[in-house]
């Protein structure tokens, strides 16, 4: 004998054969590229009986034997250890595309949602365990696990790589959802007749019992959907199919991971080249009755530039322009001088911190030599200047106007550094930062 449970989780209407399921929409895709994908799932229902060799995707429908899945029930009714075997997951292919969504902007996003009118597992099953710590739970047999009014939804990230003008999807998950399921497991109980006690047992064993075998194929669908429609979204260039704006849309924010690497290599590349620290010139201050000369002057700290703010990236004909925010905070200026009025000269030592410099450029490269140029370079905030005179002695008077000549001189000097030597080493930097490498 077997025992047959059914029971009810979520109401969802039911769906007439031949129509658009409610809740679904018709056409599925919300632009063109979304139709594509509608139109490349159709076309590729055959292979979920035949599967694709070529990119190691077995056949899904039937999807089996799977491998041995253990379970295990732990509920305040029931405790027991099973495993399900020699499973195979039926009618995959009957599935009805309910909608594909791509979302542009900078939430990028895939959105899918299948139905399946009857999802089907059966195969054999192994328990044993107590039921209300007490009566004794056993067996073994087939079994079979049916949910009707069941479906899948499934999320992904888009990249898009305006350079080769494709996009992918990455970390593609997917949920199952149903309306109501059915398990139904032969001769537990060893075949005996204690059907109270096998009711109750099975609707408490078939949630785990299904989970479990979710969890072992769901990594598998979600990859072969994912590897299916990349294939698919290769032969597609994106500017064909979406309008100008939903295509400016997808490049917005993908330009941060790759500014990202450029700042990685350019530390480096300027402590190298001789940027952090980087010398000052020497200078001569003429405050009236009083002379200052400054000389050894060092800058520490550029090396610590960074993205600051989203970076972006656009496309118009050959040419890629990349549009970016860069900061650097805590720089640090220390000089030696010598200060000089009538008989006296003293020699002080200068300390100068700039809170934060804020830069914007923009570069243009083109898409087949990928070299980078920046066109435009701008210092869109100098910080606030602090600087501290040590050693002025008698000569103390001076301070305030020395103080601020010192502010001045730095900002000078700091400015004409950022805008050759330092935009110099951030061209170099996106030249040796391949612009394909945000691809993925
Ligand atoms: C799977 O279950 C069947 C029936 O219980 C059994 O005959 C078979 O040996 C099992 N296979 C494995 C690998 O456990
Ligand atoms: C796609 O977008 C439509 C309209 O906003 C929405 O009703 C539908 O649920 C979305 N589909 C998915 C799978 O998110
Ligand atoms: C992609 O294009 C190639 C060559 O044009 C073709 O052989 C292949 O079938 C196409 N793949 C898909 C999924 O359309
Ligand atoms: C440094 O700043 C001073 C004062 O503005 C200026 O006269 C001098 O030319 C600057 N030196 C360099 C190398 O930029």
């Amino acid at each position: 004998m077997a025992a047959l449970i059914t029971f009810l989780l979520v109401t969802l209407s039911t769906s007439a054969l031949g129509q658009v399921p409610e809740g679904c929409i018709d056409p599925p895709g919300n632009n063109g590229v979304a139709d594509i994908i509608v139109q490349a799932l159709e076309a590729a229902r055959p292979l979920l009986v035949s599967g694709i060799p070529e990119l190691s995707i077995p056949p899904l429908d039937p999807f089996g034997p799977l491998p041995k899945i253990p379970f295990s029930v732990d509920t305040s009714g029931l405790w027991l250890e099973g495993m399900v075997n020699d499973t195979y997951v039926r009618n995959m292919a009957q599935f009805v595309t309910c909608s594909v969504n791509l979302t542009f902007g900078l939430a990028q996003k895939f959105d899918i949602e299948f139905r399946l009118q009857n999802f089907h597992i059966d195969g054999f099953y192994d328990v044993d365990g107590l039921a209300l710590s007490l009566f004794p739970i056993f067996g073994n047999g087939g079994f079979r696990i049916d949910t009707y009014d069941s479906g899948f939804t499934g999320g992904a990230k888009i990249s898009y790589n305006p350079i080769t003008d494709h996009a992918a999807l990455k970390d593609l998950s997917l949920d199952i959802f149903f309306a109501t399921m059915e398990l139904e497991m032969e001769c537990i109980l060893g075949c005996g007749d204690m059907s109270d006690i096998i009711n109750g047992a099975a609707s408490e064993i078939a949630p785990f019992m299904f989970n479990a075998i979710w969890d072992y194929i769901s990594p598998i669908l979600s990859t072969f959907l994912q590897d299916g429609i990349n294939d698919i979204l290769k032969n597609i260039s994106i500017s064909d199919i979406v309008t100008p704006v939903e295509r400016r849309a997808l490049e917005l924010g993908n330009a941060n991971e790759y500014l990202d690497l450029v700042m990685a290599n350019l530390g480096p590349m300027m402590e190298a080249g001789g940027l952090d620290p980087a010398p000052l010139p020497a200078a001569n201050l003429d405050l009236g009755t009083v002379v200052a000369d400054l000389y050894d002057g060092q800058l520490t700290g550029l090396s610590t530039i960074h993205r600051d703010g989203t970076c972006t990236l656009d496309r118009v004909a050959d040419w890629l322009f990349l549009y970016a925010n860069v900061a650097v905070e805590n720089l640090g200026v220390h000089q030696m001088g010598r200060v000089t009025s009538g008989d006296t000269t003293v020699e002080v030592e200068v300390d100068t911190t700039i809170s934060s410099v804020a830069l914007y450029f923009v570069a243009r490269g083109d898409v087949y030599s990928l070299e980078a140029d920046i066109d435009q370079f701008i210092i869109s905030e100098f910080g606030k200047i602090d600087v501290r005179i040590d050693g002025l002695g008698s000569l103390d008077y001076i301070m305030s106007p020395l103080a601020e000549a010192v502010a001045n001189l730095v900002r000078d000097n700091v400015s004409r550094l950022l805008e050759t030597k330092v935009k110099q080493a951030i061209q170099d930097a996106l030249n040796e930062t391949p612009w394909s490498m945000f691809d993925d």
